[in-house]
Parts: C-alpha cells; sequence; structure tokens
C-alpha cells in the first residue's frame, strides 16, 4: 500500500459534521454562489455546437494562447503556448503530474507548513521523502535561511505557495531574491502553486515564480480556473514551465487524463478575453473578507487581515484552552458554524490555537456566520 497513514480529510470530517448539527458550513474552500450566468452560456454555447470530444491532449490552442497572453501581461514572462503551457484537470491534477514527472524514490522535497494537503501524499506516491520546513509562527514568511541549511544532495524538489492556504500569506520580491540566491547553480526543481494569483488584497501586487527569469528555469508554476473564475466543479487549471520541462510533464499528463473538459476549455478562452473577469477578483474578495473581519472586531478572537487566498485565520487563544480540533468541534455543534483546525495542516503535532474561516460565501451568510461566531466568545 502506498499510503498507509492517509485517513478521511479534515474537510471531509468538519462538512459531515456541519451536516449533522445543521451549521453554515465554512470550512470547505469553494464558493457557495453560482459563477458568472455569462460563463455558463459559453460552456452551453460550445457544448451544443459540438465540441464534446476530446480535447488536444495539451490543451485546446486558444486557451493556452490567452493564457501565454495573460502570463506575459501580469508577469513579464512569455510561455510558448505550443509547448509550454499545459491544461489540466483542475491544479490538483498539475500538482500530481509535475512531482510525479520529476521525484523519484529516495528524493527529498522541501515542503513548508502548514501545508495544503496534496504535497505530501504525491510525494509519497512517487517514494520521495517530504522535508518540512515551518512557516513563521507570527506572519507564515519563508524563513530562507532555515531554506538553504535544508538543501542535501537529494534535494530534487521546493513547493512553494503564494498566496497562501490556509495561512493567506504571500510571497514579496524580496523573497524571490532570496530563493534565487539560495538555488542557483542547484540541480533541482520549485513548483509555484499559484492558484490564488487573483485573490489578493489592500492594493499588493501577485509575485509570481514567473517573474524570476532564474527561477522560472527550474519551475512548474500552477493556477486554476476553479478559483478564479467561482468553477471549482469544473477541475480546469493549467501548468506553465520550460520546454524541456513541460515534455516531461506531458508524459506524465497524457497517461494521468490524456485531456482535459473540452467545452469548458473553449468556454474559459472566450470568457477570458474580458480581462475584468480575473482582475475584479481581488476586489471581489477583499469586500467579503472585511464583512467577516468588521463582524468579528468586536470580539476576543484575534487575526491579521489575510493578505490573499479566501481563507482567514484567526486565533481563539484568548476565549479558550481547548485545542484546536476540540474548538472547531464546539463551534460546529454549539455555535452552528463550521471551521477548519489548523493544526491538520501539520504533520506533527501543532496547537497554536487557530483556526481558518473560509469566506467565499454569499455576503448574507458571511455576515450571518461571523455575528455567530463572534458570539461564540464566551
Ligand atoms: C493551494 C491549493 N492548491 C491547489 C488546489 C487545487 O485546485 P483545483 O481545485 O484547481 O484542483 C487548491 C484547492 O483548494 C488549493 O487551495
Amino acid at each position: 500500500m502506498k499510503l498507509p497513514n492517509i485517513t478521511s480529510s479534515i474537510f471531509a470530517v468538519m462538512s459531515k459534521m456541519a451536516n449533522d448539527y445543521g451549521a453554515i458550513n465554512l470550512s470547505q474552500g469553494f464558493p457557495d454562489f453560482n459563477c458568472s450566468e455569462e460563463l455558463i452560456n459559453l460552456f452551453h454555447k460550445y457544448s451544443l455546437g459540438g465540441f464534446n470530444q476530446y480535447a488536444p491532449m495539451a490543451g485546446v490552442p486558444t486557451l493556452r494562447e490567452m493564457i501565454s497572453d495573460k502570463t506575459y501581461e501580469l508577469y513579464s514572462k512569455r510561455y510558448n503556448p505550443e509547448n509550454e503551457i499545459t491544461i489540466t484537470s483542475g491544479a490538483t491534477e498539475a500538482l500530481f503530474t509535475a512531482i510525479t514527472s520529476v521525484v523519484s524514490p529516495g528524493d527529498e522535497v522541501i515542503i513548508f507548513e502548514p501545508a495544503y494537503d496534496s504535497y505530501v501524499p504525491v510525494v509519497q506516491i512517487n517514494g520521495g521523502k517530504p522535508v518540512f520546513i515551518p512557516l513563521d509562527k507570527k506572519d507564515f514568511s519563508i524563513d530562507w535561511k532555515r531554506v538553504k541549511e535544508s538543501l542535501t544532495s537529494k534535494t530534487k524538489l521546493i513547493i512553494i505557495n503564494s498566496p497562501h492556504n490556509p495561512t493567506g500569506s504571500v510571497i514579496s520580491i524580496d523573497d524571490l531574491h532570496k530563493f534565487e540566491d539560495i538555488v542557483r547553480d542547484k540541480e533541482l526543481f520549485i513548483i509555484s502553486d499559484e492558484v490564488y494569483e487573483h485573490i489578493i488584497f489592500d492594493g499588493i501586487k501577485h509575485v509570481s515564480i514567473s517573474e524570476s527569469e532564474e527561477l522560472s528555469q527550474k519551475s512548474f508554476v500552477i493556477s486554476s480556473f476553479g478559483k478564479t473564475f467561482h468553477t471549482t466543479g469544473w477541475k480546469v487549471g493549467y501548468c506553465s514551465a520550460p520546454e524541456r520541462l513541460t515534455k516531461e510533464f506531458r508524459k506524465v499528463h497524457q497517461f494521468v487524463v490524456f485531456a482535459v473538459n473540452t467545452p469548458a476549455q473553449y468556454a474559459f478562452s472566450e470568457y477570458m478575453k474580458d480581462k475584468e473577469h480575473y482582475t475584479n477578483l481581488n476586489a471581489f474578495y477583499q469586500n467579503k473578507r472585511d464583512l467577516l473581519l468588521n463582524a468579528l472586531s468586536g470580539s476576543r478572537f484575534k487575526f491579521t487581515p489575510a493578505r490573499g487566498t479566501y481563507f482567514q485565520l484567526i486565533d481563539y487563544s484568548d476565549i479558550s484552552e481547548l485545542d484546536d480540533m476540540a474548538f472547531t468541534e464546539y463551534l460546529t455543534k454549539e455555535v452552528q458554524v463550521a471551521t477548519i483546525p489548523l493544526s491538520p495542516f501539520y504533520s506533527g503535532v501543532n496547537d497554536e490555537k487557530l483556526i481558518r474561516i473560509c469566506f467565499a460565501k454569499k455576503d448574507e451568510v458571511l455576515i450571518k456566520a461571523a455575528k455567530m461566531i463572534a458570539a461564540g466568545d464566551i
């Protein structure tokens, strides 16, 4: 067996508990509102128009061209749509495929904790060894000195995620420069999980690994239309990587899914022509974050506003001695709002008294739930 220690995910556990107790579910990371009608109509148009058979293995060419243009415009990096961009079945498949295409038994993979839950199992499926580096306790930034010290001759891959799930932290240009200094002349790869690239707040600009010519040469940069266009159920994402990496990536991709949903790809490529469909997302989610934080601001819950993603961490250490599992259980059963404890995002034992709230919810749901949580401050 490849994954003997994997059990039900915390998301499944908390969602079941939310259901059982009739709680508002702020645990799972997806919107409770619909995607745009225009996008649905485009999907319909292409499906009715007969675009229902296998797409090309690498993805629909017009969509790859749109991605290439967007990436160039935002990050000044031109990926060739022909041989450097691949459409995937969500970022999840892109992560699986990228890790599988470079990690072999015995290879070490640096993962920052807390971490999104799909990295470690895929490293393990491939016989790799996760090497965990904790993010800074205060602001969840990366300790580059520690990264440098953790590199060995076996380090094959570093996985970075910004904006970061679950903490909402983001990397800066300064991080990019430190990263460059550390991996210069090293034979290793980078996966940059940038699925929340269009959800970043307070005027901060997303820093993509693709902005560094040096780092991009070693990197698989991954994004997701699910996050950007409120379509997590369509499962479409993409991976941009230099030709030599894309070649290896596609060898695996063709045997994992071969190709990705055809009408969705055509729909996205047309929808993306209006840039506001993704440039407006920051303001849209910042407003939701602020609704949540305003409602919590009179309580003893403490927080630093998330800088990106649609997740907000809150600290309940002034309120309860319970560990985070027990506290989320209490919130679900007694307050009737389900959230996620932070500790399952760590490989070891952790009790920072932090919980994660997903604010990709309708305004009225968010305000109601936040007021209930604030009232749970007893
Ligand atoms: C950090 C991160 N990476 C990847 C994914 C997976 O994205 P997708 O739904 O496109 O597979 C998620 C989804 O929650 C995520 O939070």
